[in-house]
Parts: C-alpha cells; sequence; structure tokens
C-alpha cells in the first residue's frame, strides 16, 4: 500500500493541467467518492492495526498535498483567465487612427504641373528608363561628337550597340512621335540620370517634365503663351515669364526660360541672385530634323518643345537649399509636406 500512496503523490505533484476541464477531471478522479484516493481509505480499514499508524499519517498527507495542490492549480488558472479578459479591448471603443504618410514635394510639384497641362489638353506619356542611343541622342540630332555622349555624363550600361540609363525625358518625345501622328500634345515626367558628382545642386539621379505640341501651323507665340499660362498657374498670377535665346541639338529656335522671382517679387534678392529672374526651363521648335527622323512631315507638321527639372521647381516652390534632401527620405523634412496640396 505504501507503493501506491507513493505512486499518487508523485502524479499529483507532477500534475500540470492546461485547461479547467482538466483540472476538474483530475479533481474527480483522485478525490471523488469514487475517487482513488477514497479506494485507498478503504483499503486502509483493512490493514493490520501495527501498520496503521505510518500508513494512516501517509494518507493524511497525501489528502492534503492533493487538496492544497488542486486549489492552488485552481486559483492560478483564475486569475490569468482575469488577466486575460482584461486585455480584450473594449470592442465599441473608436479606433486609434494611423498616422498618415506624406506625398513627397517631387510628387506633389510632379502633380501640380502635369494637371495644369491637362487643362491645356495635353496628355501624359511614359517611356524606358534604359534606353538606347537612338532615343535619347540620334533622333534628336545630337552630332557624334555631342559632349552629352560622352562617359562623363552619361550611365552606359553596353557599349556598341549603346544601351544607356537616359539623360533626360526627351527620349520620351521620340517615342511617341515614333507612335502617333499629329496633333500630338503629350506631357512627360520621368527619372533621368547622369554621371554627376552629388552636392546640394547635382545629383545622379533626378526627375524632369518634358512637353511636346504637334500639329498644323504651331508657332513660336503658342509656345510662349502655354508656357506664360503654366507659370501663372505655378507660382501665381503676378508672375511674368521673359525668353533668352539658347541652343539645344533637338530645337531651332531654341530659348530658355525665366520666371519672375516670386520671392522679391522681381526686385532682386539672394535667391534669384539679384536679378530678379529665375531660370526654370528649356524649349523651342522642335527641328525638322528630329520632326524626320520620327516619320513626322517637317513641310506639312511644325511643333514645339519644352523640359523642366522637376526638383529645380520645387526648390524654388518651397524654398529648398539642398537637392539632397529630396532623396534622403528623412521624415523630418519629408512631413514638412503633410498639408501640402496633391
Ligand atoms: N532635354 C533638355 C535637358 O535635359 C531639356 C529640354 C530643353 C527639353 C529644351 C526640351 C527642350 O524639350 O525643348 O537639359
Amino acid at each position: 500500500m505504501t507503493g501506491k500512496i507513493e505512486d499518487l503523490l508523485r502524479r499529483v505533484e507532477e500534475f500540470h493541467p492546461r485547461t479547467a476541464a482538466e483540472l476538474e477531471e483530475f479533481r474527480i478522479r483522485i478525490l471523488g467518492k469514487k475517487g482513488e484516493l477514497t479506494a485507498l481509505m478503504e483499503e486502509f480499514k483493512t490493514v493490520a492495526p501495527e501498520l496503521k499508524r505510518e500508513l494512516g499519517q501517509k494518507l493524511n498527507n497525501l489528502k492534503q498535498t492533493a487538496t492544497q495542490r488542486i486549489n492552488l492549480l485552481r486559483s492560478k488558472m483564475q486569475e490569468e483567465a482575469a488577466a486575460n479578459a482584461a486585455k480584450i479591448d473594449d470592442p465599441t471603443r473608436p479606433g486609434s487612427a494611423g498616422s498618415l504618410g506624406s506625398r513627397h514635394p517631387i510628387s506633389l510639384v510632379k502633380n501640380q504641373i502635369v494637371e495644369i497641362f491637362s487643362r491645356l489638353g495635353y496628355t501624359v506619356a511614359d517611356g524606358p528608363e534604359i534606353e538606347d542611343d537612338w532615343h535619347v541622342f540620334s533622333a534628336l540630332n545630337f552630332p557624334p561628337e555631342h559632349p552629352a555622349r560622352d562617359m562623363q555624363d552619361t550611365f552606359f550600361i553596353e557599349k556598341n550597340p549603346d544601351i544607356l540609363l537616359r539623360t533626360h525625358t526627351s527620349s520620351i518625345q521620340v517615342r511617341t512621335m515614333e507612335r502617333q501622328k499629329p496633333p500630338i500634345r503629350v506631357i512627360c515626367p520621368g527619372r533621368v540620370f547622369r554621371n554627376e558628382a552629388i552636392s546640394y545642386r547635382a545629383h545622379c539621379i533626378f526627375h524632369q517634365i518634358e512637353g511636346l505640341y504637334i500639329d498644323e501651323g504651331v508657332s513660336f507665340g503658342d509656345l510662349k503663351q502655354s508656357l506664360l499660362y503654366f507659370a501663372k498657374e505655378l507660382f501665381g498670377e503676378q508672375t511674368a515669364i521673359r525668353m533668352r535665346p539658347s541652343y539645344f541639338p533637338f530645337t531651332e529656335p531654341s530659348a530658355e526660360v525665366d520666371v519672375s522671382c516670386n520671392l522679391c517679387g522681381g526686385k532682386g534678392c539672394p535667391v534669384c541672385k539679384g536679378t530678379g529672374w529665375l531660370e526654370i526651363l528649356g524649349c523651342g521648335m522642335v527641328d525638322p530634323n528630329v520632326l524626320e527622323s520620327c516619320g513626322i512631315d517637317p513641310l506639312k507638321y511644325s511643333g514645339f518643345a519644352f523640359g523642366m527639372g522637376i526638383e529645380r521647381i520645387a526648390m524654388l516652390k518651397y524654398g529648398v537649399g539642398d537637392l539632397r534632401l529630396y532623396f534622403e527620405n528623412d521624415v523630418r523634412f519629408l512631413h514638412q509636406f503633410d498639408s501640402a496640396l496633391d
């Protein structure tokens, strides 16, 4: 009988229930009316008197241990259940709002520019970032010895035939003209790549927006009026523009466009370097050679093109002094655009 008592004592001490039901089942099996302990008590009645003292003590000890252990396990389980119940939130409580991100300033400005030109009937066109020589240079009338084709400006992926990262979005002009017959009116935003040392005013990756309008009888006057409308919409009604003669291989005549400095109102300040004007884009009438390269008859059609850097416009619009901020994804910078319109 000693062996039976010790065996039961060991099972009681090693018992670890996972559920309250398991614990209750155990209690009934040990302490219940038909339980193992009750059966031992019955057996105890039949043992020899000289053994009664020792076995009686062992049985009492077993009963006490089993009762205490079962009570302890039960109260532990009840405590755990109460703690878990407290963890479940009030399901009717209003949810806490997740913090919203902000749109990147480059996207904000790009969207504004696209929206302004879409009011003039332009649609968005796209093209690949990995290009060939034809679409970035040759079709755009770049002579073979032009410095922009140099390794120092262009990231080449393969040589002969040349595969490269586009250095400007003018490649999308070519792709659009090859694909579409006039009238053509497209605005082409995109990422461009140049082998430049990174500084506060230069980066090897940046963004441009290209515009192209081809139809019968398109004039330089149309170009000037479209750009004036654009500048006033973007920088405010008081904005003036001026055009300075320039050179691009793909336009003839070519011009650079300045807007009146919106910080000093044209009086001259550090941002406009005292001139009252800020350069924002290049433009011109599409060179007849380019039209011809793209399968458009230059005797029948004419058109204009323009191209601008989005980072530069965003710098002027938001007073950002260092180009690198656009690429570092520092949330202290990005969160300043939380309330900007998109
Ligand atoms: N592609 C020129 C550049 O990257 C910008 C440009 C100038 C685009 C004049 C044009 C244009 O379409 O007419 O600097």
